[in-house]
């Protein structure tokens, strides 16, 4: 069985693909490269001993999009191209519309006109903006996303509910709280383009000497240390989640599915905690320097992730230090390939 992966050479994009080729999925990647490299594939078929059919090119270019879909028997989509930056989506809104909604709707485009079914979508937490209770359940309400990237997420979770109504389709919505670590085997990891948007590379780049100081935005939060709160769910485990989903999917004998699932550990783990944590795991400093807080950041956001574990029969399994170990492992791995 054919499956559709956009982005799969990203970063939960290529540790989806092993899960899926470890399930025997048959996988076709499109992705255009704009943030990923190409021995990520070499990097899939060197731990899964098969290599995945892989188109590089920009989803908005359709008409390349329904050669790919003429070309195979594709019977489901996980989707995960997007622009995800989300300081650059406020100084340069109109390219995450463009890229992350016209990609989109080109392969809905296709799902419609073949009749075909089974769509993934990754979302996040973002789109719950700062909760007023936690822990989050997929019933909490949406607030105004905080950045133009979180809108895209929720206008993409909205034009999937109208295409899963109109159409009969089954679709899944799997909003992700923060995910983090490396492969076991440190061949596929987070690959951040520039300065690192995230905490876990920000760390990781600090403590290999890349970076001077890690920077942590704000430490007057109403939380115990004073530094905001997230919920860190390991690649690998999260990877997992999406294959559980597409076989929910694909077994449910009802035409119209819309599935939602918040995707988390359930624990929440603050800034400070990660840096502490990273240095016992792996026995390396990692200097740092409190800033003064950062526009458009909550305070704290964790998950109630039952829905998952009830439905999916999938929950998180890998603890925080394991995680951060493995992404160590990658980092010196990054280290080597530069040198
Ligand atoms: N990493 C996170 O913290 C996080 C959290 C919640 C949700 N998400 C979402 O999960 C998805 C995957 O995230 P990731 O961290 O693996 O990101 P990533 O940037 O590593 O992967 C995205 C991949 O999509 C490709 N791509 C982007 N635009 C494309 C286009 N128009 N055509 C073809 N390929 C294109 C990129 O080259 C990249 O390989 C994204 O939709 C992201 O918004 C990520």
């Amino acid at each position: 069985m054919s499956i559709l992966v956009t982005g799969g050479l990203g970063y939960i994009g290529s540790h989806t693909v092993v899960e899926l080729i470890n399930n025997n999925f048959d996988v076709i990647i499109v992705d255009d490269l704009s943030n990923s490299e190409k021995f990520i594939l070499d990097n899939i078929e060197e731990i899964t001993g098969k290599r995945p059919i892989f188109y590089p090119f920009d989803l908005r270019r359709k008409e390349l999009l329904t050669q790919v879909f003429d070309a195979h028997n594709i019977e489901g989509c996980i989707n995960f191209a997007a622009s995800k930056a989300v300081g650059e989506s406020m100084t340069e809104p109109l390219k995450y519309y463009e890229n992350n909604l016209f990609s989109l709707i080109n392969v809905l485009q296709e799902f419609k006109e073949r009749n075909i079914s089974n769509f993934i979508f990754s979302s996040s937490c973002t789109v719950y903006g700062q909760a007023d209770e936690m822990p989050i359940d997929e019933n909490t309400p949406l607030k105004e996303a905080e950045s133009s990237y979180g809108k895209t997420k929720q206008m993409g979770e909205d034009i999937l509910k109208d295409f899963s109504r109109a159409y009969q389709k089954k679709v899944s919505l799997l909003r992700y709280f923060n995910p983090i670590g490396a492969h076991p085997t440190a061949l596929l990891g987070e690959l951040p383009a520039g300065i690192p948007n995230n905490l876990v590379p920000y760390v990781t780049q600090t403590a290999a000497g890349i970076r001077e100081k890690l920077s942590i935005w704000g430490d007057d939060y109403p939380t115990e240390d004073g530094t905001a709160v997230r919920d860190y769910i390991y690649v690998v485990d999260l990877a997992k989640a999406h294959v559980a989903a597409l076989k929910k999917l694909l077994n449910s004998e009802n035409e119209t599915v819309l599935d939602i699932y918040n995707l988390g550990t359930g624990k929440g783990s603050s800034v400070l905690e990660v840096v502490k944590a990273f240095e016992l795991a792996n026995n390396v400093p990692v200097p740092y320097q409190i800033c003064p807080r950062r526009e458009g950041d909550i305070t704290v956001a964790y998950a109630n992730a039952d829905k998952a574990e009830k439905e999916l029969g999938w929950k998180s399994e890998t603890s925080l230090e394991e995680s951060l170990k493995t992404t160590w492992e990658w980092q010196k791995y990054l280290n080597d390939r530069n040198n």
